[in-house]
């Protein structure tokens, strides 16, 4: 028997492996699909404290590898995942879940953090999306701005609090030190890289918001490389993710220092893509001869 459960800041997890926000709904809605009690814990979709009815369309562009998206945030607001969609999930999810949290100012992050914090087992704090014109990104690609976030977020929350950083950086580790500076319990990575697709025939970009997050195995390269980076720059667990799409995968991000692993972009490729993951994670590790999950994080640091 090979062991899968690995443990985020005190929160455990019978294995690593999570949707990731924002391809999973509340998770309910996947119930129809598989029982959810075989997954690690589910990231919810990101919530803000008011209902935001999200970007103009088109907000999705296939590419090779992937896709762009730009939704902006479309959820029901705060009170609205505290009164319908957490109570909904829980009928159906016993296991932990992640509070997937967005905001506009640094006061707002608290103010939503605090009130989700009875209602979720661990806090994911989106500093990297890069789909809205003010808040989003701008918190995570400043050291400062991230810093102060956490810090905010920390004083409020008694819930383990993870930091959802952007690609779309010169320097993730600094981002990542600022974060764990300020009390960060542990770092999620990789949000979308910023992209673009123009209509040939219409001359025009493809997204209405011109720009999107590009996501999918065409990333998980870059995933990999940055969960390598803020392992080796600060002493946090690290929630990696991008691109991941088998058991191989992963592996390898929790090998480069992930304890665990995301699936996001594949969930909307295949409704069943953690499941088929989940089952296939003993075989490749017994093929590898691994015996306890938790020898894989950062064990290609060493040696
Ligand atoms: C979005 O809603 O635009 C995507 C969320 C994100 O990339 O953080």
């Amino acid at each position: 028997m090979v062991n899968l459960s690995v443990c985020l800041s005190g929160v455990p997890l019978k294995n690593p492996v999570i949707p990731a926000s924002g391809t999973f709904g509340f998770g309910y809605e996947f119930a129809a699909w598989y029982d959810l009690n075989c997954l690690g814990a589910i990231s919810c979709k990101g919530t803000t404290e008011q209902p935001r009815f999200g970007n103009p369309t088109p907000r999705i562009a296939e590419c090779v590898g992937g896709m762009l998206n730009s939704v902006g945030l479309q959820n029901p607001g705060v009170e609205a995942v505290i009164q319908g969609e957490l109570p909904r999930l829980r009928q159906v999810y016993h296991g932990p879940v992640i509070a997937n949290v967005s905001g506009f100012s640094v006061e707002e992050y608290a103010r939503t953090c605090q009130q989700l914090n009875d209602h979720a087992d661990l806090l994911e704090v989106n500093i990297s999306c890069p789909n809205v014109h003010e808040g989003g990104m701008s918190f995570g690609t400043s050291p400062e701005a991230a810093a102060a976030v956490t810090h905010a977020v920390k004083a409020v929350t008694t819930k383990p609090v993870y930091l959802k950083l952007t690609p779309n950086v010169t320097d993730i580790t600094a981002i990542a030190k600022a974060c764990a500076d300020a009390g960060a319990d542990g770092i999620s990575l990789i949000n979308t890289l910023l992209g673009m697709r123009i209509d040939t025939r219409r001359r025009r970009p493809i997204l209405a918001n011109q720009m999107g997050g590009l996501s999918g195995p065409a990333v998980f390269p870059v995933a990999v490389r940055m969960v390598w980076q803020v392992y080796e720059a600060v002493k946090l667990p690290i929630i990696g993710m991008g691109g991941v799409s088998t058991a191989a995968d992963v592996v390898e991000l929790m090998l480069a220092g992930a304890t665990a692993v995301q699936v996001g972009a594949a969930n909307l490729v295949e409704p069943c893509a953690c499941r088929s993951i989940i089952d296939t994670l003993p075989a490749q590790l017994e093929a590898l001869g691994v015996k306890d999950i938790n020898e894989l994080i950062g064990g290609a640091h060493h040696g």
